[in-house]
């Protein structure tokens, strides 16, 4: 007779994590929920992402950044799936309180609790940007938990379909502003296709999975996807990469939390962003989509 394995999920109000929550549940296990604000899940996310409360079995109300507030967050899980993560600016925490002491604090929780496999959502191609903080926090904790004596599972993801949903606000508005030529390529994954992936991780060896979508465009291609889909003109306007890199300089002095996102984004255009294929669904669909909820 199987046993049920109950999981928890952390950042399950997210984009990826509420995806993750549906999928762990359609594959039989038990779901504790790890989220700030539970009424947020009670509704679908702004990118279609599904409500997903009444799906998980237990609800922990917590912010990682408050230890207190995540005690015994682990106890009786058998595994910590993690896509919790600081996506957007904060004025009172950075990466490094969130990507880095926050999962470590749930980390540290699942090691005394001794889980039997720990699943963390990185990023892909972090080699080639080891300066951005968020990075660098992410990997500060990647570090820690190859080193905590767990099974464990980094997935590597491109960049989801709610990041390119950026570009389909912008095109909405009627133009884009794009830093550089827009020439690298990328292929970006829908939240449904990644957390398979994410599932799958839980059985194995450790190790590291990068994973992108099954299309591949450039940025720029990706920008006229997006003013298609709104059935408008694509009117885009190429800003060159040292204006963008001064104007950087320029947030940091007023808002260090926003340079640190937005040096991510502007580095993120320098280089080809190719990771192994995987998944069904579509970007052109995806931005269809977000079109016909906006009429
Ligand atoms: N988006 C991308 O293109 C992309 C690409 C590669 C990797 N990633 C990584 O994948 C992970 C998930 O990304 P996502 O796009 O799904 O992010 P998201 O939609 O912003 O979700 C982040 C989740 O983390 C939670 N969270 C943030 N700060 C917290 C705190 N102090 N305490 C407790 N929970 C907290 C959020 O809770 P609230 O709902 O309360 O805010 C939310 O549930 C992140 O680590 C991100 O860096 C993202």
């Amino acid at each position: 007779m199987s046993v049920t394995k109950k999981v928890l999920v952390a950042g399950a109000s997210g984009y990826l994590g509420r995806y993750a929550v549906k999928e762990f549940k359609e594959r039989g296990y038990q779901v504790r929920a790890l989220v700030r604000n539970p009424d947020k899940f009670k509704t679908a996310g702004s990118h279609g992402e599904p409500a997903v409360h009444d799906l998980a079995d237990e609800i922990v109300v917590g912010d990682v950044t408050s230890p207190e507030s995540i005690r015994d967050v682990c106890k009786g899980v058998d595994i910590v799936f993690c896509a919790l993560g600081l996506t957007a600016p904060d004025a009172h925490h950075s990466s490094y309180d969130v990507d880095y002491l926050g999962n470590k604090r749930i980390l540290e929780q699942a090691v005394a609790e001794r889980v039997s496999r720990f699943i963390y959502v990185s990023v892909f191609n972090e080699d080639k940007m080891p300066d951005i903080l968020t990075i660098k926090a992410h990997e500060l904790f990647v570090a820690e938990l190859k080193n905590s004596g767990l099974s464990w599972a980094v997935i590597r993801p491109n960049g989801y379909f709610s990041d390119m949903g950026r570009f389909f606000s912008m095109a909405q508005s009627g133009h884009i502003f794009m830093v550089g030529e827009g020439e690298k390529k990328i292929n970006p994954i829908h939240g449904a296709d990644l957390a398979k992936v994410c599932v799958d991780a839980v059985k194995g060896e450790s190790r590291e999975i990068p994973v992108g979508g099954p299309d591949i465009y450039t940025f720029k291609e990706t920008m006229e996807l997006a003013f298609h889909a709104c059935g408008k003109t694509p009117w885009i306007t190429e800003l060159p990469l040292w204006l963008a890199e001064g104007g950087l300089m320029v947030t940091g002095l007023f808002n260090r939390n926003l340079a640190d996102l937005l040096s991510f984004a502007i580095e993120a255009l320098k280089f080809d962003h190719v990771a192994p294929a995987y998944g069904s669904r579509h970007l052109k669909d995806f931005f269809a989509e977000l079109s016909s909820r906006k009429h």
